[in-house]
């Protein structure tokens, strides 16, 4: 028997993770950019929100911009975008800075851009209006772009709901670790802990894994192998040190 799917949603596009992020030239608080030629050799989080002069966009916004540095230290950049235009992202940002605080957090200035997208070109493309919640605001989505313009991470969020930006910087650390120490990285994990070394491609490593646990690596079962790399090494490798980002590899 054969199974059918019926919608009567309208089907739309998104990036999906492996797809070059779509290019796209746009007006942003900072100026005009090309995305995501302008940001060739960083890692960006290119982020939606639903309304300028909205409460849980305010505390995200701050929240945002309070970590910018953060973010930085591991050579990622963040754009933001909603479907307001420029005067009221301009008005917005300056009202953040002079009137409000949000967890101690006060006089923030919003430094990175913030693009304009009136004719929601932009959040159609990647898919941040979706109907079924709001068709004229966009959702919360998140879109983390690789140094080489690659979409390696997509996470969506409902107007009601702010995000959880720990999560987002881990997002960053274990894509960064994962492709510097060709791991992968297990539920919850923090740099410092146990990564998952590659599934054995053939039975001999399968069985050398399994009677041979002396060389760092420690095995539940063939298919699930540890290893331990300590925190320092993992900042280190991802960490943008003092004297400027030297690149993974
Ligand atoms: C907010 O950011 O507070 C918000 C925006 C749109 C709908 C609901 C809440």
């Amino acid at each position: 028997m054969t199974s059918t799917v019926e919608s009567t949603a309208p089907a739309a596009t998104m990036p999906r993770i492996g797809d070059p992020a779509p290019s796209f030239t746009a007006v942003t608080t900072q100026g005009e950019i090309n995305f995501p030629a302008d940001y060739a050799g960083k890692w960006v989080i290119f982020f939606s929100h639903p309304a300028d002069f909205t409460p849980v966009c305010t505390s995200e916004f701050i929240t945002f911009a309070s970590m910018q540095e953060e973010f930085a230290a591991y050579n990622t950049e963040l754009v933001g975008l909603s479907v307001d235009g420029l005067y009221s992202h301009i008005a917005w940002l300056r009202t953040i800075k002079d009137k409000i605080a949000f967890r101690g957090m006060r006089d923030v200035e919003v430094t990175f851009p913030l693009i304009e997208d009136v004719s929601m070109d932009i959040a159609r493309r990647y898919g941040m209006i979706m109907p079924g919640e709001d068709s004229t605001k966009a959702v919360r989505a998140v879109f983390v772009i690789d140094p080489e313009g690659v979409v390696r991470a997509v996470i969506y969020y409902p107007l009601s709901l702010g995000r959880n930006f720990d999560e987002l910087l881990r997002v960053i650390k274990a894509l960064q670790t994962a492709d510097h120490f060709e791991v992968a990285t297990p539920a919850d994990w923090r740099p410092g802990e146990p990564v998952i070394v590659p599934t054995a491609g053939s039975c001999g490593t399968a069985k050398e894994r399994m009677e041979n646990q002396d060389h760092g690596v420690e095995c539940e079962d063939w298919f699930f192998c540890t290893k331990k790399i300590p925190a320092e090494e993992v900042e280190s490798a991802i960490r943008r040190d003092q004297r400027g980002w030297e690149p993974a590899g």
